[in-house]
């Protein structure tokens, strides 16, 4: 059977739902399953805007063999080669031999690897400034680097004014027959599975983000057909405003996130009891999760909103519980920078998860820990009531009134935009939002200055002979990759192995650590 929905003239939807996914890439629970959208444009040429996951190819082929009725296919566009979109792009081609395939430069050597040289050879790239004419439609393309993956794209109709933005805009869940966003209540039904798909999905990518929302603010779209959840068509000034600050990683709500991690109820009682101190107080922003029952990407997408976040764990094999360390590691992954971290302990004979919690969110840029770290042994006693009650004035006086600003200045700074309509300009390293600080003439990760060090000072610890060497850990400026090499590996030729930039101040040096010869 055949399943399209109409969009404009000759352009149509033809994905699918997976209702039966329980975990989106393996990880995130999906508990409305997951739409797969990809769509097909009937015009003097005939372009197909990605493929789509094997969960729903049946249908697929079909829909596109009715909407094609004996065309050939000449352009399959590749918007992202995650295969989620891509899995079935070796069936259509094959199923097509005169479509050439469009995508990046980086796509072209993924469509290689997950493919052959036959595909590859047939992949035509392009990038920012170019352009096809399929009639009487001027597809744009822009680069959209690790939104999500490297080698990701977007297109614009010139004439139709559609934006098919990939994983940009996307969502969770199914679209269960309802394709656009006026078809739902925006704020209550679906932005709550869009935030947290962009902050699980692409949250760590802000800088890149931005970069595409800069592009996006050259153009003018009246629809965003995204390769995921539903189609944007009334509230696109909404949908860019919040990825705008979801970029920008300033907390969209004054809230507060708890999260607690407990065995028998000890750490839970005291972050229930918090949670009463501060609503006495006036703040009903207020989120309570147990790690043991809420999966990290709800807590994770949840903390993208608030200003504020209390983690109380339970001391576990002389260390944080399972549950809280994978999510601190989530917001350290995820870059969850300019948040207000507070912190609750419990250790029956050693307490000790609050200190490795707080050493974990030093790696988050831009952090602020507010109120004292609140420490239990078993259970909370009476008498340290009036110590709970200063952890929660202290939040109670961190959250800003409307008109303050949000911690230090962090407005974004839009660099000049790469216009997707117009001039081709020259692909550059993006411009840093922040300034590169330096120790030693070596560019390195903010807070890191009294951490590392450099050839021409006194290094923190000499290897001893034989036994040991010094690692670096470098982070790469664009995407985020960490590369660990060996001291005095020449970085400014070191290829990233993720977005495959590379040259001077590219990689930044954030630690050193001694290791073992052997
Ligand atoms: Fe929807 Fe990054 O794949």
């Amino acid at each position: 059977m055949h399943c399209e929905q109409k969009l404009a003239k000759g352009l149509y939807w033809i994905g699918g739902d997976d209702k039966r996914l329980g975990f989106f890439e393996g990880c995130h629970p999906v508990p409305d399953g997951m739409s797969y959208n990809n769509y097909l444009l009937l015009d003097e040429k005939v372009v197909l805007f990605d493929t789509i996951d094997r969960a729903v190819e049946e249908r697929f082929f079909e829909t596109l063999e009715y909407l094609l009725d004996g065309r050939k296919i000449d352009y399959i566009i590749v918007s992202h080669m995650e295969p989620d979109h891509s899995a079935t792009l070796g069936a259509v081609a094959k199923a097509h031999p005169e479509a050439k395939l469009v995508g990046t430069k980086v796509c072209k050597t993924l469509i290689g690897q997950f493919f052959g040289p036959e595909l590859e050879a047939r992949t035509m790239v392009v990038g920012d400034g170019d352009s096809l004419s399929t009639g009487t439609h001027t597809l744009a393309f822009a680069t959209a680097p690790m939104v999500h993956w490297p080698e990701v794209m977007v297109t614009y109709d010139v004439e139709d004014k559609i934006l098919f933005s990939a994983d940009a805009f996307g969502s969770f869940g199914g679209l269960d027959g309802k394709l656009f966003d006026d078809m739902y209540d925006f704020e209550d039904e679906l932005l709550d599975e869009m935030r947290r798909y962009y902050a699980n999905i692409v949250g760590k990518y802000g800088t890149q983000v931005n970069e595409l929302l800069d592009k996006m603010d050259t153009l003018d779209v009246r629809m965003i057909c995204p390769l995921h959840g539903a189609i944007i068509r009334d509230n696109i000034e909404l949908i860019k405003a919040k990825y705008r600050t979801w970029a920008s990683y300033e907390p969209e709500d004054e809230a507060v996130v708890i999260a607690y991690a407990s065995v028998y109820g000890g750490t839970r009682d005291v972050a229930e009891k918090l949670a009463f101190k501060l609503s006495d107080a006036g703040i009903h922003d207020l989120a309570l999760f147990d790690l043991s029952m809420t999966d990290p990407s709800y807590v994770l997408a949840d903390a993208f909103r608030a200003s504020n976040i209390v983690l109380a764990s339970v001391t576990f094999n002389a260390g944080v519980f399972p549950k809280m360390r994978e999510l601190v590691d989530c917001f350290v992954d995820h870059n969850l920078r300019r948040r207000r971290f507070s912190f609750i302990q419990n250790g029956s004979w050693g307490p000790i998860a609050g200190k490795k919690m707080m050493e974990a969110v030093e790696a988050i840029p831009e952090h602020e820990i507010v109120g004292d770290l609140f420490t239990i042994k078993s259970r909370m006693t009476d008498e340290q009531d009036g110590e709970l009650d200063k952890l929660a004035q202290a939040i109670v006086d961190s959250i800003r009134h409307p008109e303050e600003p949000i911690m230090a200045d962090v407005s974004h700074v839009a660099p000049e935009p790469t216009p997707i309509v117009g001039a081709v300009k020259p692909r550059v390293a993006p411009p840093s939002v922040e300034p590169v600080r330096t120790k030693g003439g070596v560019p390195i990760a903010p807070g890191m200055e009294d951490k590392v060090t450099h050839e021409s000072e006194a290094p923190i610890q000499e290897p001893e002979q034989g036994k040991t060497k010094v690692i670096q850990i470098w982070r790469c400026t664009f995407c985020g990759y960490q590369a660990e090499v060996p001291k005095g590996t020449d970085m400014d030729t070191f290829v990233c192995p993720v977005c495959l930039k590379v040259g001077p101040g590219q990689f930044i040096l954030v630690r050193e650590k001694m290791v073992p010869v052997s």
